[in-house]
């Protein structure tokens, strides 16, 4: 098991484009360009565990991928093949919801599967709405825990009106009613990010977005290929901002990031509690892409209760800002984090506790009293956001973080870079 060991080395000015490209877009290249008949040109696809396993999958479906440089080529097949392997999603939840909804319509048997932590991660959620509409879904749990098996069927359209705001769950859906027979409908209780419905808009389908409701009309045409350049993940830029927000005189511009105002709420909480941050756009093809400017201010307390799932991968980042911050900071209405990589609400409070805080934890949040950091070996509970939360903690005091090689799964150059800005190195 490794570990991470991270010293502080004091103020920097710090500037990258080497931020990991985004996770969740690079997940939906791969199985949307599927849905083509055309090769999709992919440039800057993020090369971590979790994405290299859909891409993976991509190909045990039948697709080809050509590596040029930084330029992937993926090639449909004229179609799509049954597997005889089981489709490993590893870590990831994005993979595996989305390949649900996917597949259930496609003919063929497929066995969906992952790590320890993604097996213990909920289904349901996923299964119950596509089995209502006729796909064949099974699992462990009846169907809650992963392996999760799925026969292709015939599929319903549907009017869903999900009961939780998260993209996930509503890109399987919208993957399911793609092929159906009629116009589906699907709304959620708050907008969760929409990167599924922008690219497949871009790739020709009929989907309107109206607020938290989304109209899909089927098609049985092959799609448009995707041209596609990823922009870099504003989720892994938020903890170099983090970097920046709690190390006075600091600064760190973070270049050609993603700005889909769905992704990069918790800058705007960090400029609530006083740091100076600064959008610039300076595209907007599939989406709005830019630079993100940092820069240290004393931090106060701040109230986190609206649009959580905009904050959801960011909240233990976050943490450790308001930690930092004077006055109390206070999330709730976040019950959703108890279900992610980890149970984030316990792992943040039980190692926020280990690093001399004081920490009260609810059902749906927790609140964070400022204080000083005291030197602290704190788990990652195998959730690459918190191993990297608290490898940022690091810069504050001498801190190490064990069982740190999920960081593998979303930015594999995270230690590179965090060296610029402080001392680290890898132990056991
Ligand atoms: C993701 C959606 C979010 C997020 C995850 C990526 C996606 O999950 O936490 O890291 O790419 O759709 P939920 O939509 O289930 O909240």
């Amino acid at each position: 098991m490794t570990s991470l060991h991270v010293a502080p080395k004091g103020e920097f000015v710090f500037e990258t484009s080497q931020i990991a490209s985004d996770k969740s877009i690079s997940h939906r290249c791969a199985i949307f360009s599927l849905l083509s008949d055309k090769p999709s040109i992919v440039r800057n696809f993020l090369n971590a565990e979790d994405t290299l396993c859909t891409l993976s999958i991509s190909e045990s479906l039948g697709a080809t991928v050509e590596k040029n440089g930084d330029t992937l080529v993926i090639t449909p097949p004229k179609e799509l093949k049954e597997p005889a392997c089981i489709l490993d999603c590893g870590n990831s939840g994005t993979a595996i919801r989305l390949l649900m909804g996917f597949l259930s319509s496609l003919d063929g048997f497929y066995v969906l599967h992952g790590d320890k932590y993604l097996a213990s991660r909920p289904m349901k959620r996923v299964a119950n709405p596509l089995r209502e509409i006729g796909a064949l879904i099974d699992g462990r749990d009846e169907g809650e825990l992963a392996p999760i098996s799925v026969r292709g069927s015939k599929l319903e359209p549907f009017n869903y009106d999900s009961p939780i705001a998260s993209a996930q769950v509503k890109s399987a859906l919208i993957l399911a009613g793609l092929r159906g027979k009629g116009v589906s409908t699907l709304s959620e209780p708050t907008l969760s990010r929409d990167h599924t419905e922008k690219m497949l808009r871009g790739m020709g389908v009929d989907i309107v977005s109206s607020g938290t409701k989304v109209t899909l009309t089927p098609t049985q045409e092959p799609l448009k290929p995707l041209d596609i350049t990823v922009p870099n993940d504003p989720s892994s830029g938020f903890f170099f901002a983090v970097a920046a927000a709690i190390t006075p005189n600091s600064k760190v511009t973070l270049k050609n990031m993603l700005l889909n105002p769905t992704r990069v709420e918790a800058y705007k909480v960090l400029q609530r509690m006083g740091t100076k941050v600064e959008f610039i756009e300076k595209e907007n093809t599939y989406d709005s892409v830019g630079d993100i400017v940092v820069e240290y201010a004393p931090l106060k307390g701040v109230v986190v209760e609206d649009n959580i799932a905009w904050l959801i991968d960011e909240l233990p980042a976050l943490s450790i800002a308001f930690a930092c911050a004077s006055g109390k900071s206070l999330v709730k209405n976040a019950k959703e984090l108890r279900v992610k990589e980890s149970d984030r609400i316990s792992s943040v409070v039980e190692n926020l506790k280990k690093c001399g805080l004081h920490v009260d934890e609810f059902e749906d949040g927790y609140e964070v009293t400022g204080g000083e950091f005291k030197s602290a070996r704190v788990d990652s509970y195998g959730d690459h956001r918190v191993a990297m939360s608290f490898a940022i903690a690091g810069l504050k005091v001498p801190m190490q973080v064990t069982d740190t090689e999920c960081i593998q799964t979303s930015f594999p150059n995270f230690n590179e870079l965090l060296s610029k800005l402080g001392n680290v190195t890898n132990g056991d």
